[in-house]
């Protein structure tokens, strides 16, 4: 039996063993190398060796779907084809090819990695060093470690986690510190040592392809005669995740700002924290008992130092971040007075709304910039 606590809905013991307590590896690395080799999945950082490749294929992957990455790896990789290019690009250009990829603290991350891999003039190559790299995490440092350099280092993530669970037909509540660690342990101990990134990639491919979240294609699964789950039955049940608390929703306002000329006052947010380093049109959260436009003036005048009248209402739009919803109403403004100054954003711009797209916006500003475009193009 096995020393482990956790819980199992179909214990067979003749699967497990306690000199670690947990199982030992069932004997499934050859099959499933060897459905990952008939397969031979195509994607264009696969078969890929170059660990900046493998490493920006990795961070652009996280929390972001495979068809998803594509067009923005070939980009990148053409302004930037390699880390020294990408060191000694400005951050604005970074945050430019990412943009609309989410999640922008992993450019910033990756444009500082980039500097410190340039400086030092090697990739290191083992999970302890590439971990100090900025926004290299657990599963990153795994995944290049045993990808671009034979290292062999586990990777668990989402799809990783569900194969995992439903092999063990683990009835743990997967989000769990304790049972992350326990999946981590599995990991190490299930990785074979002669291909371990060719292991580790056809484990996420199966999870994405096969063992997916709902409705497993067991049918096609190369697995199937080591997997607990499926002999009980369970699959649709694992994981086992705690429900989510309801994302909260804030109310923000921008300001569509003209100036004399008719240019439009556009500002960088700050470096650090949410949407770090992109543009945005002023304004922000709105506080209880507040209407919109007092909100605007109260935004401007402190990130800004600047007066504005609020004008007509323009637009309004949705978007959900990863823990809380806002709908941003734009408003037009006219600025009154005040030179405007950095007193809470990284840098302010005037700029002609033909302009509008050098820059790196959200999604929220950039479906305010899609509805001024709609507008020109009914006036003209
Ligand atoms: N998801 C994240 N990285 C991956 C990789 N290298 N192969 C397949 N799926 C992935």
């Amino acid at each position: 039996m096995p020393t482990s606590p956790r819980r199992r809905a179909s214990d067979d013991s003749s699967r497990s063993n306690t000199a670690k307590g947990y199982p030992v590896a069932p004997p499934f690395a050859v099959d499933l190398l060897a459905w990952y080799d008939r397969l031979g999945i195509e994607l264009p950082w696969r078969g890929e060796r170059d660990p900046y490749r493998v490493w920006l294929s990795e961070i652009m992957l996280q929390q972001t779907q495979v068809e998803t990455v594509k067009p923005y790896f070939a980009r990148f990789l053409a302004a930037f084809p390699t880390v020294e290019a990408l060191a000694a690009a400005p951050l604005d250009a970074v945050l430019k090819l990412w943009e609309g990829l989410g999640y922008y603290s992993r450019a910033r991350n990756l444009h500082r990695a980039a500097q410190v891999v340039a400086q030092t003039g090697v990739f290191p190559s083992t999970p302890d060093a590439l971990l100090n790299l900025p926004g290299v995490g657990r599963y990153t440092a795994g995944a290049i470690a045993s990808i671009a350099f034979g290292v062999r280092a586990p990777v668990l993530d989402g799809n990783v986690i569900r194969v995992y669970v439903r092999l063990l037909d683990l009835a743990d509540e997967v989000t769990l510190p304790a049972t992350q660690e326990y999946l981590w342990e599995i990991a190490e101990a299930w990785l074979p040592a002669d291909r371990p990134g060719d292991y580790n990639q056809a484990v996420m491919d199966l999870g994405r392809l096969v063992c997916t979240p709902r409705s497993p294609d067991c049918a096609a699964c190369p697995l199937r005669r080591h997997c607990l789950a499926h002999a009980a039955g369970t699959q649709g049940e694992r994981p086992i995740k705690a429900a989510k608390a309801a994302a909260p929703h804030y109310d923000v306002t921008a300001g569509l700002i003209r100036g004399d000329t008719g240019d439009l006052l556009i500002a960088q947010r700050p470096l650090e924290g949410l949407l770090g380093g992109l543009w945005e049109f002023p304004g922000g959260k709105v506080e209880p008992g507040e209407t919109l436009p007092e909100c605007l003036r109260r935004e401007l005048r402190e990130e800004l130092g600047i007066e504005v009248a609020v004008g007509e209402f323009f637009v309004k739009v949705k978007h959900a971040f990863t823990h809380f919803r806002i709908t941003l109403h734009a408003f037009e403004c006219r600025h009154i007075a005040g030179e405007p100054q950095r007193l809470g954003v990284h840098a302010f711009a005037w700029v002609r709304e033909d302009d509008l797209d050098a820059y790196s916006f959200g999604k929220a500003d950039r479906q305010v910039i899609a509805a001024l475009k709609a507008r020109r193009n009914m006036l003209f």
